[in-house]
């Protein structure tokens, strides 16, 4: 039998994941699982790097995300899922990385950037924030995986990840480690309710797979549309709208969509009605999943030990990479 490619993908457990995730990565994640062998990461570690003073959150987050993974269709028996504190060898292959990347290279990381300017840091950035994407990057080779399912905020980590990779090999003429290739859900950041670019836990405009029907509902009535758009017989706008961006992610009936769209623009239906639509459509989508987490919600112990045996199996893989990255750098002596 032909081994199967290796996926590796994760979050940060730092609140509960919503349907930016949703179809960033989680869709991928469930529907690749018999054809790979996967490891998801619950990066425990890398979530203090902006948490260091609030563990708790951190810590609390763990089961809230182990759900979400549940809910999402991920297979806790097929699906490796463990947790990056409980894999030391992380920190050992992190290590070793730092001597090939460069603070310019992180520093013209767009992500970081981003990050960086959200959260005030610019003046004043803790090492181990600015040093997450060389981590990540540990998180990956760990099990040298092959293909990296993320949502596209995460590219600038993967192609870090592949240069490291490339680096590391040809200074010491070896071939041990694998330069994993991204996958993307949709092609796009997921915007938030609020008309914002990014669906964010901090940001308050996400819609969480968690949300019951009533707060989904709600959600959606609040959805940013056309600001300018009074009455229902005045044109409005579909770019920016977030209604038809939703729409276009959610509704499979294209030609319904196109149909609103072309009504929307004339001034001749409801923003209720979009948004009647639209709370219909992706009621139908979610509600499987709310069940399953609601399935999850009693569970949460047996995937917590799920996650901690999962730890242990990629350990064992983690130390045999970690292994040939010493002999290669001369550092082994047993
Ligand atoms: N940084 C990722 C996020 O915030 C989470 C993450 C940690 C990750 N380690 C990873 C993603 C390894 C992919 C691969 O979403």
């Amino acid at each position: 039998m032909e081994k199967k490619k290796r996926i590796l993908t994760g979050d940060r457990p730092t609140g509960k994941l919503h349907i930016g995730h949703l179809l960033g990565t989680l869709q991928n994640r469930a529907k690749l699982q018999d054809e790979y062998e996967e490891f998801i990461i619950v990066a425990n570690v890398q979530a203090l790097a902006d948490n260091f003073d609030n563990p708790g959150k951190v810590r609390e987050n763990i089961e809230e995300v182990l759900c979400d993974y549940y809910a999402s269709g991920l297979d806790f028996g097929k699906a490796t899922v463990f947790l990056q504190s409980e894999v030391p060898e992380i920190h050992e292959i992190f290590i070793y990385l730092s001597n090939f990347a460069t603070v310019q290279q992180i520093q013209h990381n767009p992500t970081i950037k981003t990050e960086m300017a959200q959260k005030g840091m610019e003046g004043s950035t803790p090492l181990g924030f600015f040093l997450y994407p060389i981590h990540q990057t540990a998180d990956i080779l760990c099990v040298n995986a092959d293909l990296v399912p993320v949502g596209v905020d995460q590219a600038p980590m993967v192609e870090d990840t592949r240069e490291l990779t490339r680096k590391f090999n040809k200074t010491y003429g070896v071939n041990i480690l694998n330069e994993p290739q991204a996958l993307f859900g949709v092609e796009v950041n997921v915007p938030g309710i609020d008309g914002g670019e990014k669906m964010g836990k901090s940001l308050n405009n996400a819609i969480y797979l968690s949300d019951t029907e009533e707060e989904l509902r709600k959600k959606i009535f609040k959805v940013y549309t056309d600001p300018n758009r009074i009455h229902a017989t005045d044109p409005g706008k579909i770019e920016g709208n977030i209604a038809f961006v939703y729409h276009d992610l959610f509704n499979d009936n294209k030609e319904e969509v196109e149909e609103m769209k072309d009504r929307y623009r004339e001034g001749k239906i409801k923003d209720v009605e979009v948004k009647e639509k639209l709370f219909e459509v992706m009621n139908e989508r979610l509600t499987p999943i709310r069940e399953r987490r609601l399935e999850a919600e009693g569970m949460k112990g047996e995937l917590l030990a799920k996650a901690l045996e999962g730890s242990n199996k990629v350990s064992g893989i983690a130390r045999g990479i970690a292994d040939q990255m010493k002999e290669a750098m001369l550092l082994k002596f047993k």
